[in-house]
């Protein structure tokens, strides 16, 4: 077998590929260079990528043998599924598995944004003591709007329990047993988006998701709502949402995924109550082992015994 390891993952998951002599690992500093990487492609069995690598047809064309394409992650948006799908190589990623990571960053986002902390880092860095203009607000007694309450979406809200707030979630595909147990009401889209103190975003990108935060969804929030976003940058339309933190009707957002990434020139740069963060929400120690471990796992039980799961 030939597994290509295009991005830095886990030890662990590199060594549970080696566990088998016969197996040839190529390493992500093997195919640093694209060029590597197209070559290193054929006669590849696998692929394992995180989310740097945009994996296309022309990339797949490399491709002679190519059986399973192993994503690191949740989002599969770096990975021409059709074009795969055309070659008969099947996807797999790893739900839940860095779920707590994501979560946790969520929840420090909506607390970064109601006790200006990065604000009142900066200023005091810059030798100034603003107490005054730092008063911030509480979590408990708001309401929290979830859309998305897939693994992720449930875990921030157990979370947001803990401190008091009302739940509020959207989902057409969750059941209503799981929201119920979880004190969760589950409401259409609009409501949500409507009477939420504070909306955070944990879908996929797809036709029905893109741009669901534009100038028409925002205009019906509440006044000084504070947005979080640590799904998918497409899923907000930035001109729009950087116009309504401006204008103070959006009270703070706090955004870790960007359309394009990295993120460069941006309508958020410079704009007070706007937090920024590069794409991290996944990014603890543990959820790169669990990813990373999780994708080898399944890559190695697909190729051995055509077993799929996540696929
Ligand atoms: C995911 O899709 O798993 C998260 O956005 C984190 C990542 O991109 O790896």
């Amino acid at each position: 077998m030939k597994i290509v390891v295009a991005e830095k993952i886990a030890k662990a998951a590199i060594d549970l590929f080696k566990q088998d002599p016969t197996w040839n690992v190529v390493t992500p500093d093997q195919v640093a260079q694209k060029e590597q990487l197209l070559e290193q492609l054929k006669g590849a069995d696998a692929l394992i990528v995180r989310s740097a690598v945009f994996v296309d047809a022309a990339m797949l064309e490399h491709a002679d043998q190519l059986r399973v394409i192993g994503r690191a992650g949740v989002g599969v948006d770096n990975i021409e599924l059709e074009a795969a799908t055309r070659k008969g190589i099947a996807v797999m990623n790893t739900p839940g598995a860095n779920a707590i990571a994501v979560a946790e960053h969520t929840i420090g986002l909506m607390l970064a944004l109601a006790r200006f902390i990065p604000r009142a880092t900066e200023t005091m860095h810059a030798g100034k003591w603003e107490k005054k203009s730092l008063q911030g607000t509480e979590l408990r007694g708001k309401t929290l709007g979830i859309v998305g309450l897939g693994r992720i979406g449930l875990e921030v809200a157990r979370r947001a329990a803990s401190f008091g707030m009302t739940l509020v979630a959207h989902d057409p595909y969750v059941s209503p047993a799981i929201a119920h147990d979880a004190k969760i009401r589950l409401a259409d889209r609009d409501e949500v988006l409507a009477v939420a103190d504070y909306i955070t975003l944990h879908v996929g990108l797809t036709p029905q998701t893109a741009n669901m935060i534009n100038a028409t969804t925002l205009a019906t929030m509440k006044k000084g709502v504070r947005i979080v976003n640590c799904a998918r940058g497409e899923l907000i339309d930035d001109a729009a949402l950087a116009e309504a933190v401006k204008s103070g009707h959006v009270g703070g957002a706090a955004l870790d995924v960007f359309t394009e990434e990295p993120l460069k020139a941006s309508p958020y740069h410079g704009v007070p109550n706007v937090i920024l963060t590069p794409h991290i929400g996944g990014s603890t120690a543990e959820a790169q082992d669990a990813v990373g471990v999780q994708i080898a796992h399944q890559v190695r039980d697909y190729l051995q015994r055509g077993v799929v799961q996540n696929a």
